[in-house]
């Protein structure tokens, strides 16, 4: 498979296009047996398709199941929380509620949150239930989840979930690793704005570098069914 490209005018549409695919997934799963399984990026970026998922959404929630694809390391009251963004963007206003698996990055100890958040998603996957679709962002240094270049989570080929720390060598961060991320059976990734056009320059048509710019071991894996959202703007250096 290769990457499927596409450019949307501006976020609003951006956002309205990435419900429309959520929605398309979600309601073939419902067709069938099983959960609709979605692992949410965090960021700015997904928060108005997240709104608009549960404001347009007719999906039976009741059969949706959503993880998170990184979390920074603060009480999910913190403004910088994950989990209190997704809260206030999709689900206060969810009823009935989905199932959410979420990474306690409240705890003291995230390698043991991430050890257990990994302990969860391998009894999720062992159980038959896989991960329909992954949404991920693209970090402005190549990173995708809380996988950023030159860390030791990049390189991590055995655990699903591990700990790991943000550039800024303080933040601590728990974040799905590519074993797991690579076992979704779809990727979206969502760029918006102009601050996005060098990085996607990179990372899409750049030498293939991978160790610098982590998001490329998804975005450029042949094997993956990956789709990139991008507005105008975030796509201006993509010819
Ligand atoms: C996070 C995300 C991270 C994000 C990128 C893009 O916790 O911050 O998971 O990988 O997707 O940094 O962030 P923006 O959407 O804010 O540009």
């Amino acid at each position: 498979m290769t990457l499927t490209l596409e450019v949307l005018p501006d976020p609003e549409r951006l956002a309205g296009r990435a419900v429309e695919i959520l929605e398309a997934l979600g309601a073939e799963k419902m067709g069938g047996p099983g959960r609709f399984v979605v692992s949410l990026a965090g960021g700015s970026t997904p928060k108005a398709a997240y709104r608009l998922w549960g404001e347009r959404s007719r999906l039976d929630w009741r059969r949706v199941r959503l993880l998170y694809g990184d979390e920074r390391c603060v009480a999910p009251d913190h403004p910088d929380s994950n989990a209190g963004m997704v809260e206030a963007a999709l689900l206060a206003g969810l009823d009935p509620a989905p199932e959410v698996f979420r990474m306690r990055g409240e705890d003291a100890e995230p390698a043991a949150a991430a050890r257990d958040y990994g302990r969860q998603l391998k009894a999720m996957l062992d159980g038959g239930d896989a991960i329909d679709l992954a949404v991920l962002g693209i970090g402005g240094d190549g990173h995708t989840a809380s996988l950023f270049p030159g860390r030791e989570a990049v390189a991590e080929r055995h655990h699903l979930c591990v700990e790991t720390v943000a550039p800024d060598g303080k933040t601590n961060r728990i974040t799905l690793t590519l074993p797991a991320l690579r076992q979704a059976k779809r990727i979206l990734f969502l760029a918006a704005g102009a601050g996005k056009a060098d990085i996607l320059q990179k990372v899409v048509k750049g030498p293939f570098a991978p160790e610098s710019l982590p998001s490329q071991f998804l975005l450029r894996d042949e094997t993956l069914a990956v789709t990139l959202l991008a507005d105008e703007a975030a796509a201006a250096k993509l010819g």
